[in-house]
């Protein structure tokens, strides 16, 4: 079944082909992707504008699929079926990829299902060939979501613990911005890291001793002392480097600590990291080295589909399509919307 993903929740436009008769292939079953960000549209106003996000993807919505089916060798008489992300998000953004992928669909005659943007996330590191076996701990963390969450099958998610006020993803991004490095925080922040001594400031953990939720506003303001306590701070590189590297350090300490803490707790042996953060190279192997003493093994996809793409879409589309899971013909699109409110396969 060849499905198209659309993914317009923020502000990247990301489309995808995945062909799942073409799954044990090296490219994990995708035909081809297409991803065009916004960021620079939103660079000037210092975060997302939604009515700018909604336009922009509209825009470019036809274009890109042009280019994919392009890429694909294919035309849209091939697409199977459709899958849109129908939330959590912007809602004039899900609205723009959820009605035109219903319409293509429907123009199409073929099945349209509206995938939740979180459960893209998480099932994104099983698309390829040899994919992690249900169940397993999912460490969810985005730049709006931080989640651990015992996942026992597709729609069948039990949150173990979350963060109580930002995102891990939210936390890279103001520490970069409190370093002037630009948006999106977290690669520019790694980046930096790479030449810096991680273990040069203490910064806090927030929360360790407390369960399994997560609490990162601390973390912004120590990040704030710390910079402004610091002589050079704004202009010597190595100082940069170093405050870089402390900031990572602590963050992807507090997560791994947290993630080994809920894997004894629901005595799971499978990890698997989701969402934009899980690019980041520090926490893979930090988690890669502290899994392996307790027997656990991780599981993450490739950095470019960590962070919002349409790949993720189809396949999730794909899984719920293939158990018979369809949306009909009006589209709804959920701004807010727990993970824990979809159906089981
Ligand atoms: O999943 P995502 O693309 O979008 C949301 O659904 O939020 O996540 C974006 C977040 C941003 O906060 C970005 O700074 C962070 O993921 N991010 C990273 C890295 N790459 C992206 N954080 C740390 N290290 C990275 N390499
Ligand atoms: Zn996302």
């Amino acid at each position: 079944m060849k499905v198209l993903g659309l993914e317009t929740s923020c502000d990247e436009t990301g489309l995808a082909i995945f062909d799942s008769e073409q799954r044990d292939s090296d490219n994990q079953g995708l035909l081809g992707q297409v991803l065009y960000s916004q960021i620079e549209l939103h660079a000037l106003y210092g975060g997302v504008v939604p009515e700018l996000a909604s336009r922009d993807h509209i825009r470019k919505l036809v274009p890109l699929l042009n280019e994919l089916l392009a890429q694909c060798g294919m035309t849209k008489d091939d697409i199977d079926a459709v899958a849109y992300t129908k939330g959590p998000g912007l809602i004039g953004a899900l609205m723009t990829g959820a009605l035109f992928g219903r319409s293509l669909a429907y123009g199409l005659g073929v099945p349209a299902i509206g995938v939740h943007h979180m459960e893209g996330h998480l099932l994104a590191p099983l698309m390829g060939a040899n994919p992690p076996a249900f169940p397993f701990v999912s460490l969810l963390v985005s730049g709006g979501h931080t989640q651990l969450i015992a996942a026992y099958g597709i729609g069948q998610y039990e949150i173990l613990g979350e963060s109580i006020d930002d995102a891990a993803g939210e936390c890279f991004d103001k520490a970069a911005k409190m370093l002037n490095l630009p948006y999106p925080g977290g690669p520019n922040i790694a980046k930096l890291a790479e030449t810096g001594n991680p273990n040069a400031y203490d910064l806090p953990r927030p929360m360790l001793h407390r369960g399994l939720d997560f609490s990162f506003s601390g973390m912004k303001t120590a990040v704030h002392n710390l910079i402004k306590d610091t002589p050079d701070s704004d202009s010597d590189p190595h100082v940069r480097a170093d405050i870089a590297a402390s900031f990572q350090h602590a963050m992807v300490d507090t997560l791994v600590k947290k993630c080994v803490k809920a894997l004894k707790q629901v005595s799971m042996s499978r990890l698997v990291i989701a969402g934009g953060v899980s690019a980041n190279t520090h926490l893979r192997k930090t988690l890669e080295r502290e899994l392996a003493k307790i027997n656990a093994s991780v599981h993450y996809a490739p950095p470019e589909l960590c962070t919002d793409n349409g790949a993720m879409i189809a396949y999730a589309g794909f899984e719920r399509l293939q158990a018979g899971q369809s949306d009909d013909l009006a589209v709804s699109c959920v701004p807010r919307w727990p993970m824990t409110e979809l159906p089981a396969l």
